[in-house]
């Protein structure tokens, strides 16, 4: 073991067996180039084999291995030791979802809340004319392909307030990839998605904290969604005022 050492202090709590969440402390070597995910994965292989959570790619693809780095949501797998060092790093699963075991949430919830948005090109029917083939400018393309780079990690579910005060708000990666159906040309299901996203579980929900983009690892701005999605929403809402007979 190399001299120089590190603290991690991490949250152990099997619910149904243990009376409350401890934090227990592990002295982990230090390396330069070890992230946080490292340092777990050592403590499982050297120390202890029970320690539970979550991790598959190990370079930021997956989304599996977000936890909260001394009260910040992360992914493990890109938050290197030297980050904190020397002071010691406390390991929480993320803020505001059940915890299953350690530091593994449950993600029933959220898989719900995805599926609720209706992520899917949807279309009224085949286009004979093109035989079903829908091709896109470069330009139709960027307007939704930063909403097409989330990869469900959940850490700005962790960021978000309101998502910790309101359970049924569906949520920033949600109402981003429901923008990002809805700014595809090829999608015809704005209709459909719309009613959800203009009410008080969607966008309306939203108090514009903005700590969902700030935490994004791809660099996917979920705030700017919502904010698009509220004008959207106002929209519809004086649109039927005027034109009650032609509501959409
Ligand atoms: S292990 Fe896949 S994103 Fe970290």
């Amino acid at each position: 073991m190399p001299d120089q050492q590190v603290t991690l202090s991490v949250f152990r709590y099997r619910p149904g067996q243990d009376a409350e969440p401890v934090f227990q402390e592990y002295q982990v070597p230090y390396h330069d180039d070890w992230v946080v995910l490292d340092a777990l994965n050592w403590i499982k292989e050297s120390v202890d084999g029970t320690l539970a959570y979550r991790w598959s790619c190990r370079m930021g693809v997956c989304g599996s291995c977000g936890m909260m780095v001394n009260g910040v949501p992360r992914l493990t797998c890109a938050a290197f030791l030297r980050e904190y060092y020397p002071a010691p790093i406390r390991v929480e699963p993320l803020a505001n979802f059940p915890v299953e075991r350690d530091l593994i949430i449950d993600l029933d919830g959220f898989l719900e809340k995805l599926k609720s948005v209706k992520p899917w090109v949807i279309r009224d029917g085949v286009d004979s004319a093109t035989n079903g083939e829908y091709l896109q400018t470069p330009g139709q393309l960027a307007r939704f392909k930063q909403y097409s780079m989330c990869i469900n990690c959940m850490l700005c579910y962790a960021a978000c307030p309101v998502v910790g005060l309101e359970t049924n708000f569906i949520g920033p990666a949600a109402l981003a990839l429901a923008l990002r159906y809805n700014l595809d040309s090829r999608d015809q299901g704005n209709a459909q998605r719309q009613q959800l996203l203009g009410s008080d579980e969607g966008a309306m929900a939203c108090t514009f904290v903005g700590e969902c983009t700030t935490v994004c690892p791809k660099n996917v701005d979920p705030a700017g969604a919502v904010q698009q999605e509220k004008v959207l929403a106002v929209n519809d809402w004086y649109y039927n005022v005027l034109v009650p007979w032609g509501k959409r």
